[in-house]
């Protein structure tokens, strides 16, 4: 089977075991300042692991794409990517551990066709706060496989959560203990480098995880302790490109029909590069058809240093122009790629001047350098030839984006950002300002399109011309009112039609289930909406209106800024 197929044959295993397909969140998180990327299926349906019902059932299965920065330095080997499609499955509180692991093992068996004699799993072997899970051995067990076949592994293998192990997750933050299943490459020699003798974590390259089957079921606390959800959920995460790599046999995931015709083209004379110039540029093709830029903050951060990564592997970073071809990318990716390598040549030529004329040559000289010139911290190395620490690099670019009100703290090694209360506070102002425009305005002013970062909430509306000062003043008076009565955000599951006819608002009218959510402020709004939101508007503190614009005709946009991080005359 091609990639295509097993992406197509999973969706339809699944959707035949009662899963409704859900739609991939974009590439950015629309409304979640804590992470730069999407980077697991999961990450959308957060709310829903914890409780919150979800409209379309509590059985859920997509094609995610996803990308790490976090992976960015593994790339090179067979089988690391930043980008790539996960192939996840859900059960909300439904079917837990017998269903998911016979399912999943059905699928791998009977549909893919991989030799049960191939495969081996792995379960978590227990630790202070969570037992050892002798329940999934037992299911393996029942499903044919040998106890040879079956291997534990303590927290660092087995636990999964958006942080890693229990230990780096964050207050708020869910996980729990997981079953993966490997595939083994019988081709592969084990290589002593890694280890005396073979095992599925062995990195050596004969033993590849083609699927995670992740046991949500805890909420880290405060306390560093460890509370039960409300309901025992099944988090199922499978890489496209490893099950394409085992469904072909394929040690080497950049020789599945995924990358093949890239990697023909060999631009340089080594394999390693070549995977990470083929990784990089499919992470940034997918990234300006998202509508990324390169830049020097968040997303365009990531994104510039990705092409820039893969340029410095050329005598000439223009060479990779060349290469550029081969991706068949749209117009528009392959006119911002080449306009990047452009900035980058010249960049590098200066950079190395002044690296060349610098007496010492250490991180703060680095993120200067970059900071100047766009010369991402691997870039500097190679070009210096001097070990440079990147902890101290990154936390010098930590400090600036503090600084500069973004929030960064872990984001850009693809960890959590623990702003989650702001962001709540931005939703439900959000279905403040709505309510607001509508009373000032008039109720013409619908929700076009919104996103909220933890320093701001922007609001997009028609409207036909600018808002008078009077008007602006009377939105946020009437907003800050409705905090200081402090209403209750009550959510409540309704039928779609019923809560339509009732008057609340929608933003994407055709695209929700038949069952929704509702959330209801008072009597002053009423919107279907995911959440999440405070439980009574004074949570929120107040608001202030800092700026309005036009984005096109007869259309506006509207900047609010909770007061708490309020700062007169700062950048929206
Ligand atoms: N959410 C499961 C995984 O990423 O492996």
């Amino acid at each position: 089977m091609d990639s295509r197929e097993i992406a197509e044959s999973y969706l339809s295993f699944f959707k035949k075991q009662g899963h409704a397909v859900i739609p991939p969140a974009p590439l950015v998180p629309p409304d979640d300042p804590t992470t730069l990327f999407t980077s697991s299926g999961m990450q959308q349906l957060v709310p829903y692991l914890k409780g919150e019902i979800h409209p379309m059932g509590k059985r859920l299965v997509d094609a995610q794409p996803c990308f790490r920065a976090e992976d960015i330095d593994e790339v090179g080997d067979n089988r690391h990517t930043t980008f790539f499609t996960m192939l996840g499955n859900w059960s909300l509180g439904d079917y837990f551990k017998t269903e998911q692991l016979a399912w999943f093992w059905q699928w791998l068996t009977e549909e893919l066709k991989l030799p049960k004699d191939r495969l081996a799993v792995t379960v978590f072997e227990g630790n202070q706060d969570v037992k050892k899970d002798e329940t999934s051995a037992k299911i393996w067990q029942a499903l044919g496989l040998t106890k040879e076949q079956i291997w534990y592994y303590p927290a660092q293998k087995n636990w999964w959560s958006r942080s890693g192990e229990p230990e780096k997750m964050p207050a708020g933050e869910i996980g729990g203990p997981d079953s993966e299943v490997f595939f083994e490459f019988t081709q592969v020699k084990h290589d002593p480098k890694f280890g005396k003798t073979c095992h599925p974590n062995c990195d050596c390259g004969r033993w590849l995880e083609i699927g995670n089957s992740v046991f949500m079921e805890y909420e880290k606390q405060a306390d560093a302790s460890f509370k039960p959800l409300p309901k025992q959920n099944v988090d199922f995460g499978g890489g496209l490109e490893r099950l394409t790599a085992a469904s072909q046999n394929q040690p080497d995931i950049f020789q599945t029909d995924i990358f093949v015709e890239l990697i023909k083209a060999d631009p340089t004379e080594n394999l390693s590069d070549n995977r990470l110039i083929a990784d990089h540029l499919r992470a940034s093709v997918a990234m300006i058809n998202e509508g990324i830029s390169p830049g020097n903050k968040k997303q365009g951060y990531i994104l510039r240093r990705l092409i820039r990564r893969a340029a410095i592997k050329f005598n000439d970073p223009k060479n990779l122009t060349d290469f550029i071809k081969y991706f068949q990318p749209q117009t528009e990716a392959a006119a911002v790629l080449n306009d990047e390598i452009k900035k980058f040549s010249t960049s590098l030529a200066i950079g190395k001047k002044v690296l060349s004329r610098a007496k010492t040559i250490d991180e703060a000289l680095a993120f200067d350098i970059f900071q100047s010139y766009g010369l991402p911290f691997e870039v500097i190395a190679a070009v210096t030839q001097v070990k440079l620490n990147r902890a101290k690099f990154e936390a010098l670019l930590e400090q600036h984006s503090q600084k500069s009100r973004t929030a960064s703290a872990g984001m850009f090694k693809g960890g959590l950002a623990d702003q989650s209360e702001i962001t709540t506070k931005y939703h439900t102002a959000t279905h403040l300002l709505q309510a607001a425009l509508r009373q000032v305005l008039g109720i013409h002013v619908r929700q076009e399109g919104s996103n909220i970062t933890a320093d701001r909430l922007r609001f997009d509306f028609a409207h036909p011309q600018a808002l008078s000062e009077a008007e602006m003043q009377r939105v946020e008076e009437l907003m800050n009112a409705k905090i200081t009565a402090n209403l209750p955000v009550v959510k409540t599951i309704e039928a779609k039609d019923t809560a339509l006819k009732s008057g609340a608002m929608a933003f994407f009218r055709e695209n929700y289930p038949n069952k929704v959510s509702v959330y209801t402020i008072g009597d002053f709004s009423k919107e279907l909406c995911g959440g999440p939101h405070v439980g009574s508007t004074a949570a929120i503190g107040g608001v202030k209106l800092v700026k309005q614009e036009s984005i096109g005709a007869g259309k506006r946009r509207i900047y609010a800024v909770l007061k708490e991080i309020y700062q007169p005359g700062a950048e929206t």
